[in-house]
C-alpha cells in the first residue's frame, strides 16, 4: 500500500491489533503517529516505553470524524464544538477538561485531554474499523523521544523497523502538512481564553475568525507539551539557522576552513557538501522540512545550516520547529572555524 490508497485488508488487521493492546503506527496528514488504544492504560503504557518518553507528557488522542466529544471531554465550551466543525477533520488539537474514564497515562496525570479527528484517509479508516468508529486512538509523532516526527513509512521504520515494539506501519505516503498540528488550550477558556500552546498550519487568525478570540502565546503556568521544550525535533547534527545574507557569507568561512556543510534552503546557493532546496511558500516549506532534515543529518556533515524562513505568521509553525531544531547549537559555526578540522 503506499500515497493516500485505502487497503481495507492491512487497515482492518491494525484495528484487531489496536483492539489487542499493541502499537501500530498511522499516517496522519501532519505526521506520522504511533497508535495505542488510547482505553487501555497497557497499550498507552507500550508507547512511552517505546518512545523513551517521560511518563507525565500527555498524548494526543485521534477520533473519527463525527465522533462524540462528550465521550473524551467534560464542560466543553460551544467554542470547541464550532472549532470542530470548522477544522475537523484536520491539523488542529483542542485541550478540554478530559472525562472521568480517561487513563492518566493519556493526559500525564493533568485533568485535560488532548483531541483530534485527522484527515488522512487512512487514519479515518483505521479509526472508523477500530471498535466500531467508537475508539480513540492515542498518539504521539511516532519517534523516539526528541528526534525528528517522521512524514514517510519509512522514517517510522528508521525510528522502530528493528526493535519489534509496533506490530504494523501503515504506508500512507509522505504526510501532506509535514508539521505537527496546532494545538489550542481551551480547557480555562474562563480565566486565561484560548491559548495556542503549539503554532502548526492552522493559524491563530484562523481560530481567531472561528471563536472571536485570538489565542494567546502559553505562559509559564501553561501544561507541560513536550513539543514545547526549548530542543525538540532536533536532528543528530548540530543545526544553525541565520538569514540569508548572513548565511551565504558563513557558507564560503566554513567551507574555506574545510568544514562540511549540509545546507536547507529556499532562495538560490552555491553548492554545500549536501543540499535541500525547499520551496518557498510556507505550505510547501513545512511539507518537506522534516525530511530534508533527517537526509541532511545522514550526509556526515559537520553542522546543518538552514536559511531562516520570513517570520510572518504563516511561517510561526517552520520557524518553531526550526528553533528548537537550532537549540543548543548556538555557537556551533563559531566554533568550528576556530577549531582545527581533525585530520
Ligand atoms: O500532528 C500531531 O499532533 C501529531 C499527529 C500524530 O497527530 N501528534 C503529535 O503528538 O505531534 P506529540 O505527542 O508528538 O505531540 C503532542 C503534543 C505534546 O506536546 C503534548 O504534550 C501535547 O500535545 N498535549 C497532549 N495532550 C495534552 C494536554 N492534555 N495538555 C497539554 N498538552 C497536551
Ligand atoms: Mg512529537
Amino acid at each position: 500500500m503506499s500515497g493516500q490508497d485505502v487497503d481495507v485488508a492491512a487497515i482492518a488487521a491494525a484495528a484487531r491489533l489496536l483492539e489487542q493492546g499493541q502499537l501500530v503506527a498511522l499516517p496522519t496528514e501532519t505526521v506520522y503517529g504511533l497508535g495505542a488504544d488510547a482505553e487501555n492504560p497497557a497499550a498507552v503504557a507500550r508507547i512511552y516505553a517505546a518512545k523513551g518518553r517521560p511518563m507525565d507528557h500527555p498524548v494526543i488522542v485521534h477520533v473519527a470524524p463525527g465522533a462524540e466529544l462528550d465521550h473524551w471531554a467534560s464542560d466543553i465550551p460551544y467554542q470547541a464544538r464550532a472549532l470542530a466543525d470548522a477544522f475537523w477533520p484536520g491539523p488542529l488539537t483542542m485541550i478540554l477538561k478530559r472525562a472521568a474514564h480517561i487513563p492518566d497515562a493519556v493526559s500525564g496525570g493533568q485533568d485535560t485531554v488532548g483531541i483530534r479527528c485527522p484527515s488522512h484517509p487512512v487514519a479515518i479508516a483505521l479509526l472508523q474499523a477500530f471498535k466500531g468508529g467508537k475508539g480513540g486512538i492515542a498518539a504521539p509523532s511516532a519517534n523516539k523521544f526528541g528526534n525528528v516526527s517522521p512524514t514517510t513509512a519509512q522514517h517510522v521504520r528508521d525510528e522502530f523497523g528493528a526493535d519489534g515494539t509496533v506490530a504494523a506501519i501503515l504506508d500512507g505516503g509522505q504526510s501532506q502538512v509535514g508539521i505537527e498540528s496546532t494545538i489550542v488550550d481551551l480547557s480555562r477558556l474562563a480565566t486565561h481564553g484560548p491559548v495556542l500552546l503549539r503554532p502548526g498550519q492552522i493559524s491563530a487568525d484562523a481560530i481567531a475568525a472561528v471563536i472571536d478570540s485570538v489565542p494567546a502565546a502559553p505562559d509559564a503556568a501553561a501544561p507541560r507539551a513536550s513539543g514545547t521544550l526549548e530542543s525538540h525535533y532536533a536532528p543528530h547534527t548540530p543545526v544553525a539557522m541565520q538569514d540569508s545574507a548572513e548565511l551565504l557569507a558563513t557558507l564560503a568561512q566554513l567551507q574555506a576552513a574545510g568544514r562540511k556543510v549540509a545546507l536547507v534552503h529556499y532562495s538560490a546557493f552555491p553548492p554545500a557538501h549536501a543540499e535541500v532546496q525547499l520551496p518557498s511558500s510556507p505550505d510547501g516549506f513545512a511539507h518537506a522540512l522534516y525530511a530534508a532534515l533527517r537526509s541532511m543529518d545522514q550526509a556526515g556533515a559537520d553542522v546543518i545550516l538552514v536559511e531562516a524562513p520570513p517570520r510572518g505568521g504563516e511561517w510561526l509553525g517552520v520557524n518553531d520547529r526550526l528553533r528548537r531544531a537550532a537549540h543548543g547549537s548556538s555557537g556551533i559555526v563559531h566554533g568550528l572555524l576556530n577549531h582545527h578540522v581533525p585530520s
